[in-house]
């Protein structure tokens, strides 16, 4: 059967989405920061048909042994940023059916407080909301940005995000029954009070007592994504993603992490299909194949040596300008973002720190590459998707502003459309539903197995929950 692609957008509330892309006329340099610009974009993803618009967001930016490299500063890398989670609600009221997916880090937000402001997004936005789940990148910079004193190791970085998701999920989904608001004006009774349940978690990393104050929204829990795909990452996606954000970078290799995290997904009592993933995806397309080449070529000499090293290092906390350029990659350690260290030590066990740079360089933090004329870059989209069982692809600006997505919708879509790779979803749907079919998280997802109280979790997939 032809698979349906799912489409998103892959943003960053930011000057640049990654690239030094801001000085360019067809960039968003003076834009990003006028709530406008992304009424518009989204709109026309909207009339489009697109999925949803998907935000990447962190608190920190790059620093080299605590201070911000000039860089930084200067060419606008990741860097200023505002918080796009407060300009949803504002993005759904203008449109009709896309989704929106926020980042939020496990690291810095308390779990309750951020399950207050997505169930309030999801009733806002009649359930088009979803979550990308992160440790988070920048880890160095939000650690000194809050004062945190316990600095936690990589794999206990996950560990916490397993409580604090667990957390979130007892609010969202056991603390209210069905049915539980009434809103009876006449027995004068808005909540029946014997249909709440107080949570209680008292765990090694969070601590958490009461009653949600949100009443169940449309989705109850947002769509759960998730990015980071080192080995413990791709675990947590495993037990807990029902989509997955990877920088796909060949076919081979996305495969690869797409049926490891399926197995995975399997082995903890979920089917296959419950996970879908989605990877980030530069299209470069114009009328003929050397144009499109050429757009490529400018872009990709965009990012500086400079540049690259201090980007790497924000997110890996690996200062690649100051590491003997001819040590194995395979070699790298670090205690922050492994994903983008392994990408390359498996891309080439025999691959050596100076030839990283290189590379990133002209990609940075992207995913697949894909260039040429309308017909050629429908051909790689299906190929890739086939060929890497990949479920949805997530668009990235070429040069930060919006053309690269209208070249997209002018010259590409109709042909995935005509192909039948494209969902025609009718009417309002939630974003779980583009995603699952469903409005409501599945039966087999895990969270079925908690309850309110930790003390009281089921410990079968499928056990009885609060829910009618
Ligand atoms: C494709 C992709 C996108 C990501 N987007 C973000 C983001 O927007 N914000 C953030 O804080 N972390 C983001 N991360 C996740 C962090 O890099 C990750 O939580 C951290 O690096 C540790 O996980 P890892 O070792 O599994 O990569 C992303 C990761 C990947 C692979």
């Amino acid at each position: 059967m032809t698979k349906r692609i799912k489409l998103g957008v892959f943003e960053m509330m930011n000057p640049n989405n990654g690239m030094p892309t801001w000085t360019d006329p067809r960039g968003r340099g003076d834009e990003w920061d006028n709530l406008e610009y992304w009424v518009t974009l989204a709109r026309e993803l909207d009339d489009a048909g697109f999925d949803f618009l998907f935000f990447a967001d962190t608190y920190g930016y790059a620093t080299l042994e605590g201070s911000m490299p000039n860089e930084v500063a200067a060419h606008g890398i990741q860097f200023p940023a505002l918080d796009p989670m407060l300009a949803i609600a504002t993005l759904a009221r203008e449109t009709e059916n896309l989704g929106f997916v926020v980042t939020s880090p496990t690291t810095v937000e308390r779990p309750y407080a951020m399950a207050r402001r997505f169930a309030t997004l999801d009733r806002f936005t009649a359930g088009r909301i979803g979550w990308n789940i992160v440790t988070g990148s920048s880890q160095a910079t939000t650690d000194q940005l809050f004062g945190v004193t316990e600095v936690l190791s990589h794999d206990e970085r996950y560990d916490a995000a397993d409580e604090f998701l667990d957390t979130c999920l007892r609010y969202w989904e056991h603390s209210w029954q069905d049915g539980a608001e009434v809103r009876d004006r006449e027995s004068g009774t808005y909540v029946d009070p014997e249909k709440l349940h107080a949570v209680e978690v008292a765990g090694r990393f969070q601590r958490s007592r009461g009653i949600f104050a949100v009443p169940p929204t449309p989705q109850r829990t947002p769509v759960l994504f998730q990015a980071g795909t080192s080995d413990r990452g791709r675990a947590y996606a495993a037990r807990n993603a029902e989509a997955v954000f990877i920088q796909g970078q060949t076919i081979e290799s996305a495969a690869v992490h797409v049926g490891d995290i399926r197995e995975q997904a399997v082995r903890n009592g979920r089917s296959a299909e419950d996970v879908s993933v989605v990877t980030g995806m530069t299209v470069t397309v114009a009328e003929t194949s050397e144009e499109a080449w050429m757009l490529r070529e400018e872009y990709e000499n965009l990012l500086g040596l400079d540049d690259a090293a201090v980007m790497f290092a924000g997110i890996t906390g690996l200062d690649l300008t100051g590491i003997d350029p001819a040590w194995r990659v395979v070699d790298l350690k670090t205690d922050l973002g492994q994903t983008l260290v392994q990408r390359y030590a498996k891309q080439d066990p025999d691959m050596r720190v100076g030839q990283i740079l290189d590379q990133f360089r002209t990609k940075a933090i992207r995913g697949f590459q894909v260039t040429g004329s309308p017909v050629e870059v429908a051909d790689e989209i299906e190929r890739i998707v086939d060929g890497s069982g990949i479920d949805g692809i997530m668009l990235e600006p070429t040069f930060g502003g919006t053309a690269a997505y209208r070249a997209f919708i002018e010259l590409v879509l109709p042909i995935l459309a005509e192909r039948g790779r494209t969902e025609d979803l009718q009417g309002e749907v939630t974003l779980r539903e583009r995603f699952t079919g469903a409005p409501r998280l599945a039966q087999s997802h895990r969270a079925r197995t908690l309850t309110a109280r930790a003390a009281d979790d089921h410990h079968s997939i499928g056990a009885e929950t609060n829910e009618s």
